[in-house]
């Protein structure tokens, strides 16, 4: 049972969590009645494909009633700040907002991005703490400011569903060059969630792509990206803007593009990535349609991933 889902807890719940996923894609209905006469609101801020299909699918698979509101389309713009006079832009309070959909729903999912301006705000998780606030209700990261955790919960199945028993992966984190500015979340919640399974995790980029250290002790830091590659089992593959020059990019370097002569050193290496990603800039078409991408398979636990995450929420309401 779990009351709001925003990050890795501890191992004890992801391993559970991932039993629970697993057992789901095995079969998909053996909960077909667990939600029923029960609402989950999916919210977004932000764009999205795999995240509002594959929430929307796991609360159906559980008789829940799913309802999206793509907010920064269809809602009113929101003031999230306390105290102000509302005489610009916004037209309603996340006090009330959130209120009412907390009134609407059992469960509330939200997918708010980080400004990559704000850095005080966007590490305070600003705008998704305020649906928490004010809510009142459990609450899901459909990925926030800082985190994915739904995102890393499929990819940690699909680690698992690729891994002997017995073997303890080498599981590496590689930048890849873009051309916008990407936020941290993918890149954090990997590293916190493989760290908190137990994984041997290398994380490897340009000089300056440092993340938040909260997210990556205990990785091993590595430059040199051949070197980080050798003997991978597991290359996933992510563009994230500076964090310490904040939300600056200062590299586009195509030499970190991941092709299959940068795996030559990592014969077994299964690659992935969390989609949408672009080809031939970040990832090359021979890896992405080639047997050791793993991509589909990720994008496909995300079902099961959400549905593992609702039913253990909807185990404590
Ligand atoms: N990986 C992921 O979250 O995809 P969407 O942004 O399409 O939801």
């Amino acid at each position: 049972m779990i009351k709001h889902f925003t990050q890795f807890e501890n191992r004890q719940t992801a391993d559970s969590l991932i039993d629970l996923a697993l057992a789901y894609k095995a079969n998909p209905r053996m909960h077909a009645s667990k939600g029923i006469g029960k609402r989950i609101g999916c919210i977004f801020l932000n764009p999205s494909l795999r995240t509002r299909a594959s929430t929307q699918i796991a609360a159906l698979q559980l008789g829940m009633e799913p309802i999206v509101m793509n907010m920064d389309k269809e809602g009113w713009a929101l003031e999230m700040r306390e105290g102000v006079t509302m005489n610009k832009g916004t037209v309603e309070h996340i006090k009330d907002a959130a209120g009412v959909l907390g009134s609407y729903f059992d469960i509330l999912a939200i997918r708010a991005f980080p400004t990559l301006t704000n850095k005080q705000e966007d590490l305070e998780d600003f705008v998704f703490n305020q649906f928490i606030k004010y809510s009142g209700i459990p609450v899901i990261s459909l990925e926030s400011a800082i985190r994915h955790p739904l995102q890393s919960l499929a990819d940690m199945i699909s680690i698992r569903e690729n891994t002997a028993e017995s073997k303890k992966p080498k599981v590496v984190l590689t930048w890849a060059p873009h051309i916008k500015a990407i936020p941290h979340a993918v890149a954090n919640s990997f590293s916190e969630w493989a760290l908190g399974c137990g994984y041997d995790l290398t994380i490897t980029h340009p000089t300056g792509y440092e993340l938040d250290p909260k997210f990556t002790h205990g990785a091993n830091i590595e430059h040199d990206q051949q070197a980080a590659l050798e003997g991978a089992d597991f290359v996933y593959v992510k563009n994230w803007s500076a964090f310490n020059d904040y939300g600056k990019i200062l590299s586009t370097d195509p030499a970190w593009m991941l092709t299959e002569k940068h795996l030559k050193h990592a014969k077994k290496a299964k690659v992935m990535h969390c989609l949408p990603v672009r080809r031939n800039l970040e990832l090359s078409d021979e890896i992405l349609d080639g047997p050791r991408s793993l991509v589909q398979q990720q994008a496909q636990n995300r079902i099961f991933a959400a549905q593992a995450v609702i039913s253990s929420i909807l185990d404590g309401i």
